[in-house]
């Protein structure tokens, strides 16, 4: 365990940041009701903050899904380990994810839950590190746009560790 963890955004700036998204999206919304889909586990930490910063009526679904073995990831698909509870057929939908890298995950995503009939879909992400775009994907809502560092925090685990880290930090291997 020889890595140091390294502050790149702390906690009051994420929280601001999230403040505001959650201001933008209840004004985007006014006289609607919202409907977020977190893509597990990652998107489990920034999608409670944000929803408690909405004021427009929210109801909540979860999803987990696995991108298939590496020789396979170059073709974007993705497994679906956990699907929604709930049919997305009319509903707002705003994806809400901890980072955009490749872009491979939420682009497959993103055209998978079109077919299901919601009346709008967007995604909402708390990182984009856009150097490592593999895929396009159109990103509605940014917390902030970061440079290609292993970052964890906020969701995001090294390992499956420091997903609980208030902050988002970056992993420095010694
Ligand atoms: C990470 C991250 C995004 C995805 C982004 O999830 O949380 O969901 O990868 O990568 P991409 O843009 O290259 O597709 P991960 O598969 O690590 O699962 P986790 O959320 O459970 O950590
Ligand atoms: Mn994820
Ligand atoms: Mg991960």
């Amino acid at each position: 365990m020889a890595e140091k963890i390294r502050v790149l955004l702390s906690e009051e700036e994420v929280d601001a940041k999230i403040k505001q998204i959650g201001e933008q999206i209840s004004k985007d919304y006014a006289g609607r009701q919202v409907h977020l889909v977190c893509v597990l586990k990652g998107g489990s930490f920034f999608m409670c903050e944000l929803a408690k910063r909405i004021t427009v009526p929210v109801s909540l679904d979860f999803m987990s899904v696995s991108s298939y073995g590496s020789e396979t990831k170059s073709s974007g698909v993705v497994r679906i380990v956990k699907d929604l509870d709930e049919p997305l057929k009319g509903k707002n939908v705003i994806v809400i994810e901890d980072i955009v890298d490749s872009g491979r995950t939420l682009s497959y995503l993103l055209d998978m839950l079109k077919d299901r009939g919601p009346e709008s879909l967007r995604l909402c992400t708390l990182l984009d590190k856009p150097e490592r775009r593999v895929v396009d994907v159109n990103v509605d809502y940014t917390g902030f746009q970061i440079p290609d560092k292993f970052v964890v925090g906020y969701g995001l685990d090294y390992d499956q560790r420091y997903r609980n880290l208030p902050y988002i930090g970056v992993v420095e291997f010694e």
